[in-house]
């Protein structure tokens, strides 16, 4: 039985690929590198001395992805394979839609052919839109997506309602990340965004590092304690973590279908990022106030308390460890 992960080389495929390994687990990884490196592979295996099958190809092909379930037993999909830049979707909305929705659909539908209804789904705090109240819990309403990154996680949620609706013998858990940052502390896989970074930790990594020149902090005039937008930002290997979890809940008997939160329950504010960085790191990252980003929000942090208690998972790394990893990972990689 193996558990298969397309988008496995990816950031968070990868770091849960290697905690799926720890827990003793078969997995199969296919990826098409659209956003990731083969040489993540080999680091995956260094990290856990274990091996697995990979195949190079495209989750939307739907001849291949059933020569896949031919060949292996698959017991469960955690599926990492969606595009996740919320920039570049506004600018490529058939591409993300595409890529994101008929590549869900060609997976469940995969699925369903071989008897395989076991599903983890990477979601977005995106789906709460402009909360209105902190923290967000998972009844939280949902919708007021932004951009079509977000709203293909939105109808990919609705989609697997749909689907358990329909036959109640799939066990689905739907995640929903908030801020994942840092990477695992070997320093062998990281997050690798192309071109210039648009999300924070990265971009504040690359300034720390000399690469780029300074930040832009998108605003000091929010609604938060220093006026800079505030975010829960997690450790990728906790997230990994929890996806094990979810896991676990999922092969109990009669499971359904679940929504957790997986945050921390702690929001960090754009200049406390800052801070952090440089006291860990030693190095200097210079910024300067530019103009609100469209589209972002002042605050969003989780209440974790449901993932807690349904799944006895918690975030325990902190932020000196996210700053910390993120550092060790640019520096064995420039
Ligand atoms: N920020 C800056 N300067 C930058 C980049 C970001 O000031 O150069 C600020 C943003 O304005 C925001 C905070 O840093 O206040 C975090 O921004 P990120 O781009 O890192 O993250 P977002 O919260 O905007 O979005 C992230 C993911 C989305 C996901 C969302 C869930 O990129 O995929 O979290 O809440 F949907």
């Amino acid at each position: 039985m193996a558990i298969l992960l397309p988008g496995g080389a990816g950031f968070i495929g990868s770091h849960t690929a290697v905690e799926l390994l720890n827990a003793g687990k078969e997995i199969v990884i296919i990826d098409n590198f659209s956003n990731s490196k083969p040489s993540v592979l080999d680091a995956i295996k260094e990290i856990t001395g274990k091996d697995f099958k990979f195949y190079e190809m495209d989750y939307l092909d739907k001849e291949k992805l059933e020569k896949v379930f031919e060949e292996n037993n698959i017991e469960a999909v955690l599926n990492f394979a969606g595009y996740k830049a919320v920039g570049e979707s506004v600018k490529k909305p058939i591409e993300y839609y595409t890529n994101n929705i008929s590549g869900a659909l060609v997976l469940l539908d995969t699925m369903r052919k071989y008897n395989c209804k076991k599903f983890i789904f990477s979601s977005s705090a995106t789906v709460y839109g402009d909360p209105e109240t902190m923290p967000i819990t998972e009844d939280c309403k949902t919708g007021g997506t932004t951009n079509p990154y977000g709203t293909t996680k939105l109808f990919i949620e609705q989609i697997l309602k749909d689907i358990y609706k329909s036959d109640n013998t799939w066990d689905i858990c739907i995640l929903r990340y908030f801020n994942p940052v840092g990477a695992h502390e070997s320093g062998l896989i990281g997050e690798e965004p192309q071109g210039i970074p648009n999300n924070l930790m990265p971009y504040i990594a690359r300034v720390a590092a000399g690469t780029l020149k300074e930040l832009s902090v998108f605003g000091n005039d929010y609604n938060t304690p220093d006026g800079t937008g505030v975010r829960d930002y997690i450790h990728v290997v906790d997230l990994a973590k929890g996806h094990v979890k979810a896991l676990e809940k999922l092969d109990k008997e009669n499971a359904g279908l679940y929504i957790y939160n997986l945050g921390t329950g702690k929001g960090y504010s754009v200049l406390d990022m800052v801070k952090a960085f440089e006291s860990v790191t030693g190095k200097k990252v210079p910024y300067k106030i530019a103009p609100r980003r469209e589209g972002d929000i002042a605050m969003c942090y989780a209440d974790p308390k449901r993932a807690k208690e349904e799944l006895g998972w918690e975030a325990t790394k902190t932020l000196e460890d996210m700053c910390k990893d993120s550092w060790n990972y640019i520096e064995k990689h420039r």
